[in-house]
């Protein structure tokens, strides 16, 4: 057998996130119940993607976010375009994304979103969830005039629940970067593709909520003594009162593409 043509990488990769849902659980309201989390953990992260994306930027321009999240992209695109798509699910997360004039927020997933096309679609740190990834990809296809950007971590996730569970041997991988763009050469999509290393942090408004978000992350395979023996020695108190775990570096990348037709 060859280790990369006769694998169905679609299927592998509904493999990796079903495993994952079977690990931790998978709910709905995951990311509604840590959105302010979200929103505090990415304050002051380093975001290469936005950079990355300046050349295609114009006031012409039209884009959706796919899985918007807190609206960090949005909040610094809208200036930048001519209209803002955000589509995003989880109603905690929407009601963090800033308002603004050229934005149009779309409240479900993006299996059920019905938005106008759009020159540019960006979806970052979305897919790891996505079971069907291939029809996700190809309405970003539809969706998208000029380009899609899909944006994944190709590392294990430095989260402080992540590196818990990888100590204690019970981690199941996310899918990666690597996997979307074997799916996407399965799918006949060639995108280009730019990778980016970057120093990653998570902060936590307190101890307490730190120990809250590992428990809820690992489900059953949380350890209550040593998981909050781990976090006590290894989460910082930052200046401003939060509680910071200093990541290491991680590697990421984008894959884009113009959409075929
Ligand atoms: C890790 S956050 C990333 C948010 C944002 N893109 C960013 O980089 O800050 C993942 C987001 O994807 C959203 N999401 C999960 N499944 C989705 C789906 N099927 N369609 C659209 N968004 C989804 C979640 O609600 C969550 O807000």
């Amino acid at each position: 057998m060859d280790p990369v043509l006769d694998v169905d990488w679609a299927a592998h990769w509904r493999a990796l996130v079903e495993a994952r849902w079977r690990g931790a659980g998978h709910q709905e309201s995951f990311w509604d119940r840590r959105a302010r989390r979200y929103a505090l953990s990415m304050r002051g992260q380093v975001d290469p993607f936005l950079e990355f994306l300046e050349p295609w930027l114009a006031p012409t321009r039209t884009l959706i976010d796919v899985g918007a999240g807190s609206g960090r992209h949005v909040a610094r695109l809208t200036p930048r375009l001519d209209w803002v798509t955000a589509v995003e699910p989880s109603p905690g997360m929407r009601e963090l994304i800033p308002p603004s004039h050229n934005l149009t927020v779309i409240g479900c997933t993006w299996e059920e979103a019905e938005p106008a096309p759009a020159d540019l679609v960006i979806c970052v740190h979305v897919l790891y969830a996505v079971a069907d990834v291939v029809s996700f990809v190809e309405k970003m296809e539809r969706a998208a005039r000029e380009r899609v950007f899909v944006v994944l971590r190709d590392e294990p996730h430095r989260h402080p629940a992540a590196l818990l569970a990888a100590m204690a041997g019970v981690e199941t991988r996310e899918p990666r970067l690597r996997d979307a763009f074997l799916v996407l050469r399965q799918m006949g999509i060639a995108p280009d593709l730019a990778m980016f290393t970057y120093p990653v942090f998570h902060r936590f408004e307190s101890l307490e909520a730190a120990v809250d978000d590992c428990r809820e992350r690992l489900g059953e395979r949380w350890d209550e003594s040593r998981g909050r023996a781990w976090l006590e020695a290894n989460l910082r108190r930052d200046e401003d009162g939060t509680w910071v775990h200093d990541g290491g570096s991680m590697t990421s990348g984008v894959l884009h593409w113009q959409p075929r037709r």
